[in-house]
């Protein structure tokens, strides 16, 4: 049987709440997650709802499959944070949806485009294998290669363009990935 999918706001129930922050501490595997916990993630989540934030989950009948968020960053500019599919959930299309779910939604806000970052704290792309300083960083950026299964190519493939990186963001060689995407 063919399954079937709606959006709807993380805000409009405590139950997608808990789902939402349930997903947020498992989606990136054993131990990997910035929200350890669920509490963690709940102050994440009640964040991420709060007005002018836009936060809307994708859901299967009551069962919440992933979420996003989209926060004020510039004037015309806004951050996509956070994005988490279920880990059972993962690469079945269904964070792509939610890309394009947020960029509607950005658009009916008059937006011009989404930023991102994207860690790398678990040393999977090649900008955490060096140090990064003023003579290689732009070499490194353009010809960087995903060593592990790093996010910022499922960006690229979403229409997302590195744009720079924080150097040591997380810690030495935990470099933040900077993406960019022009809305049309
Ligand atoms: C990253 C994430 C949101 C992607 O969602 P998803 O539903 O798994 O992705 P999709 O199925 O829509 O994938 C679309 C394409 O991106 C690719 N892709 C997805 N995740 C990828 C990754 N981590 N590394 C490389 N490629 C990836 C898919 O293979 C697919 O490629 P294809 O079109 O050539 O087949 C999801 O894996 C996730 O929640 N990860 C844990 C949390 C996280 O890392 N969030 C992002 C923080 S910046």
């Amino acid at each position: 049987m063919e399954r079937s999918y709606e959006f709807r706001e993380i805000g409009e129930s405590n139950d997608l709440k808990l789902q939402a922050a349930r997903i947020l501490a498992t989606a990136y595997g054993d131990g990997a997650s910035p929200w350890p916990n669920v509490r963690s993630a709940m102050g994440e989540v009640e964040a991420c709802v709060d007005l002018p934030n836009v936060c809307v989950g994708l859901c299967e009948g009551e069962r919440l499959l992933g979420w996003v968020g989209l926060r004020p960053m510039y004037e015309k500019t806004w951050e996509l944070h956070p994005l988490a599919v279920a880990l059972e959930e993962q690469r079945k299309g269904f964070g792509t949806l939610l890309v394009r779910e947020i960029e509607r939604e950005a658009a009916a806000r008059n937006l011009a485009g989404i930023a991102l970052g994207a860690d790398d704290d678990r040393f999977r792309t090649s900008l955490s294998r060096t140090d990064i300083d003023e003579s290689n960083i732009f070499d490194e950026l353009k010809n960087i290669r995903n060593l592990e299964g790093h996010p910022y190519e499922f960006y690229r493939k979403c229409g997302y363009m590195i744009v720079g990186m924080i150097p040591n963001a997380n810690g030495k060689r935990k470099p933040d990935i900077w993406l960019w995407k022009a809305l049309a």
